[in-house]
């Protein structure tokens, strides 16, 4: 090495020295530990380092796009405290490789003109499958097309959610392949819920995104979620849009910082690629059926939309695709979603996207449609700020999933005629129960502030910041998060209360993150001094649990009782998964789900379902930690500390 090569790193390293740049230091080489386990072979980064884990997944080593946004905003500090960017763009392309899929053989069939066949949401699993209903209106889809004459394919550039790692189920829905079965070794995208808003983790039946009718019953799964006719054998995706929308805002601060360090160059590639995923990513802003916006009320009464009648233009909770199997039929559908929660807003992406060059995406109303979406997202924030300062629930397009009639008191104070719901999707548990939806998207909504300085949002974000001031509790060098939320009323009285506390890793560290960038962009100083002492409190009661794996704190799982729970199958129907395990009317989470009993952990289960108390368990979830991270990195960068 020359000796201005190394008096030149003796520089860098001495700009960058800080307590919280060295911690954000040490929590990355723990995530990238090999000994620690937190990626498979395949550089794939795991749901958590541990197996027996029941969620949103429903196995520890499946991994979700959320899992995959992380990993690059991890990345992106990374480059930044390095200067070298290159494990971003490798994060990307592992992203890209696994997880965007490469198998949608039939999309060029679609016809914007019709883009599905409706079907009723239904309240309980035990009311599916859902009769296909064709005489129901349906809109059209304004963005197909300049999507195609964008990027010339018809394939969709977004993240399935959903990845079974290990291949564990066995349906082996590897990239580019349709059920090769258990000797496939590599990630298999898989899917569960589909049963309306009562089918929780525990009750949901696991399924393969290519259905080639060679597992479950004699129409593969379909007949589970959907009445119709006949089946024909096919592939479908559903995208989490909150996921690809971290993964952008996460390309957003890559662009700044490779500025800084004069690098932009290095990930030219990755940009452009993120610019697409947003262009696509426009599919989370339209009503389920392409239906129009406001007061749409009743399936056959409430018509299609033209153009852009369709987008709410918020951040909605899903999107997905699909088609038939190239040698079974040429037909294939696009979804939107009609509920849009608030904690999946991201102003900074739909800001990044509207206006920063390198990331405004080629589509010809793409940058139009972001610039509306940010100032949509941004009133959303307003209407359902509750007098305490936290945000409830959201708004949906769709009464119950079906277009139904709202109760009287919803329908005075309507957004753009679209529904207050206190608990959009689902309902086991309330979808806005968990406090951490405040911090995941309020810290979107600080960042966004910090890189505008919009002054119509710091009232926004007062009001919140001073609400989760006086609730989370920091003694002792330690902290407690809330962790269960209960709401009361309706927009414009909705009011809030902290039901239960938590000691949670990842919401405490994005608290500390969104009041980092909060008392970084504020001109108040008392209001800097308070946000800015709170954010170090819990970095530091973070740090203070630092174990060789990350951050370790014991949980007790409330929900591990449930392993027993019943699994709806309708009177009749049979079917098996890859490794046997029979699906029928008698069915249970476990039952469905043997190979659980060969876990490590699995006697834990067992003396709960004898009756036992619930013992205390570790998780090492991988956004959670990599969440902390984050915080530590971003805490650095913007205060020098
Ligand atoms: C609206 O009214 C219905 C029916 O009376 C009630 O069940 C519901 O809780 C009310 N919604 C809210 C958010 O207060």
């Amino acid at each position: 090495m020359k000796a201005t090569t190394v008096l030149l790193l003796v520089l860098v390293a001495g700009i960058q020295a800080g307590t919280y740049l060295d911690r954000f230091k040490e929590q990355y080489q723990k995530i990238h530990n090999s000994a620690n386990g937190y990626f498979s072979k395949e550089g794939v980064p795991y749901h958590s380092i541990e197996t027996l884990v029941v969620e949103a997944p429903d196995y520890g080593h499946e991994t979700t796009s959320e899992a995959y946004s992380y990993y690059v905003w991890l990345e992106a500090i990374n480059g930044y405290v390095t200067g070298d960017f290159s494990s971003f763009n490798n994060a990307w392309n592992n992203l890209e490789t696994y997880i965007i899929p490469t198998f949608q053989p039939t999309l060029g069939s679609y016809n914007p003109g019709k883009p599905a066949t409706y079907a009723d949401e239904l309240d309980d699993p035990s009311r599916y499958p859902a009769p296909i209903q064709t005489g129901v209106p349906v809109g059209q889809d304004p963005i197909y097309q300049e999507l195609k004459n964008a990027y010339g394919t018809d394939s969709i550039y977004s993240m399935h959610w959903l990845l079974d790692v290990d291949n564990k189920y066995g349906f082996g829905d590897a990239q580019g392949q349709c059920e090769q079965g258990p000797s496939e070794n590599g990630p298999s995208l898989i899917n569960t819920f589909q049963r309306g808003p009562l089918e929780s983790v525990w009750r949901t039946i696991p399924q393969p995104t290519c259905d080639n009718f060679k597992y479950g019953g004699r129409n593969g799964f379909l007949d589970l979620f959907v009445g119709d006719n006949s089946y024909t054998r096919q592939w479908k995706y559903t995208a989490a849009p909150d996921a690809d929308a971290r993964a952008i805002q996460a390309v957003y601060w890559a662009i700044q910082w490779a500025k800084e360090k004069g690098v932009e160059n290095t990930i030219s590639q990755t940009v452009s690629k993120a610019s697409k995923m947003g262009d696509y990513l426009r599919y989370t802003m339209f009503d389920k059926y392409f239906k129009k916006i406001g007061n749409c009320v009743g399936p056959y009464n409430c018509g299609g939309g033209y153009g852009k009648e369709s987008a709410h233009y918020l951040i909605n909770w899903y999107y997905a695709w699909g088609g038939a199997m190239p040698d079974a039929g040429w037909w294939s559908w696009i979804i939107g979603d009609s509920a849009a929660h608030f904690g999946y807003q991201n102003p900074m992406t739909a800001y990044a996207l509207s206006t920063v060059d390198e990331l405004k995406p080629k589509g010809a109303t793409a940058v139009q449609d972001w610039a509306t979406s940010l100032q949509r997202q941004l009133e959303l924030y307003k209407y359902l700020q509750t007098e305490e300062g936290a945000f409830a629930g959201g708004v949906t397009n769709s009464w119950n999933g079906r277009y139904d009639t709202p109760t009287s008191n919803l329908t005075s104070d309507t957004f753009h005629g679209m529904f207050y719901d206190w608990e959009p999707v689902y309902h086991d548990p309330p979808s806005n129960r968990w406090y951490g939806m405040q911090a995941w998207s309020t810290d979107r909504l600080a960042q966004y502030y910090y890189v505008s300085k919009d002054s119509t949002v710091l009232p926004i974000l007062q009001k919140w910041v001073s609400w989760v001031l006086s609730v989370v509790k920091l003694e002792n060098g330690d902290f407690q998060m809330p962790d269960h939320l209960t709401w009361k009323g309706v927009p414009p009285e909705i009011s809030v209360n902290v039901g239960t506390y938590t000691h949670e890793i990842g919401t405490a560290s994005a608290t500390a993150r969104t009041l980092a960038y909060y008392a970084a962009a504020t001109g108040d100083s008392a209001a800097k001094a308070a946000a800015k002492a709170a954010a170090k409190g819990l970095l530091d009661a973070l740090y203070s649990h630092s174990s060789d794996k990350g951050i370790t704190i014991p949980e007790v799982p409330d929900q591990y009782k449930r392993f027993k729970e019943p699994v709806y199958v309708p009177p009749g129907w049979t079917g098996v998964y890859p490794y046997g395990d029979v699906i029928d009317s008698s069915a249970t989470f476990i039952g469905i789900r043997s190979w659980f009993k060969q876990d490590p952990q699995w006697s834990k289960i067992e003396s709960i379902m004898a009756g036992g108390e619930i013992p205390e368990f570790e998780f090492h979830r991988f956004w959670a930690q990599a969440d902390v991270a984050i915080a530590f990195g971003t805490y650095a960068i913007l205060f020098n500390e």
